[in-house]
């Protein structure tokens, strides 16, 4: 394993997705156990070969790339994180690099396949990052990038508490450059960046009965209450009301769906 370019995490103890909370690696594990059947699924569609050069965006806990690892043992699987420590003392051969995937530069044609998953979406850069892996991919090489839809599910929600919660999330995340209907989309934008044979699967996302999704919104939902109130977006009344709501155990509702899209450079 090599790990290069070591940088100060851009991410604040603050962030509740810090990986200097306790509870972060948990959260990543119950993550990667949702999604690495779909995930693996889409890579072994696609024909993955021992001979691939791989890049992991947003490694995370590292399970894609070990997967990845293991699967192309004559290639080179390059995992990329800020915060590289989930991914120390992995079992297959995998490259390590600490560093800012909006800051990467890699030689045109470099990999055969780029997977990018739950990371895109937190980056409002996030469309210069698909333009970039777009030229990094050799002639034939995939693209996959797999991000949450929160799109406004909840119209027809029986929760009314969780469904100006949800929307004020949505209003709070635009406002501050994470939008993310552009998620939905993926398909198109892939094609803009000049990709072709372009694949998407989706899965509704819930939460109330699903740890990885509730966990995610939750720890959102409580950073960003006090901003929501001040942004006129709720009343103190209705974030309580909201997370109250959301929090008892009778509660499962959708959250919005779970997007991959895919598509290959010609
Ligand atoms: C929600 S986790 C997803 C982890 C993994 N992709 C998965 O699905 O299991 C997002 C990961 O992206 C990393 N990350 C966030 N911003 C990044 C950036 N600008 N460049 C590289 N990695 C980043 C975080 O440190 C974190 O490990």
């Amino acid at each position: 394993m090599v790990l290069t370019d070591r940088l100060i995490s851009t991410r604040h103890i603050d962030d509740p997705f810090s990986k200097d909370r306790q509870a972060e690696l948990t959260r990543l594990r119950l993550l990667q156990r949702r999604l690495d059947p779909i995930s693996t699924g889409i890579l072994k569609q696609l024909g993955i070969q021992p001979h691939w050069r791989c890049l992991e965006i947003g490694a995370g806990a590292g399970s894609i790339a070990a997967w990845l690892g293991m699967h192309c043992e004559d290639g080179r699987v390059i995992a990329v994180d800020t915060d590289t420590r989930f991914l120390l003392g992995m079992r297959f051969p995998v490259e390590v690099q600490e560093l800012d995937i909006r800051k990467a530069s890699f030689p045109p044609g470099s990999f055969n396949l780029i997977h990018c998953r739950m990371t895109l979406a937190d980056l409002p850069q996030w469309r210069q990052v698909i333009a970039n892996a777009g030229r990094w991919l050799a002639p034939g090489g995939w693209l996959v990038i797999e991000e949450d839809w929160p799109g406004d599910l909840t119209e027809s929600s029986p929760h009314p508490a969780w469904q100006r919660l949800h929307r004020a999330m949505l209003a709070h995340q635009a406002a501050h450059g994470l939008e993310r209907s552009w998620v939905r989309r993926l398909p198109a934008i892939l094609a803009e960046e000049g990709l072709v044979d372009i694949g998407m699967s989706a899965r509704m996302t819930c939460v109330g009965n699903d740890d990885a999704v509730h966990d995610d919104w939750r720890s959102r939902m409580l950073e960003a209450g006090p901003a929501l109130v001040g942004e006129g977006l709720l009343s103190e009344d209705e974030l309580a009301e909201g997370l109250r709501e959301f929090d008892d155990p009778g509660f499962a509702d959708f959250a919005g769906a779970g997007v991959s899209a895919w598509g290959r450079r010609y």
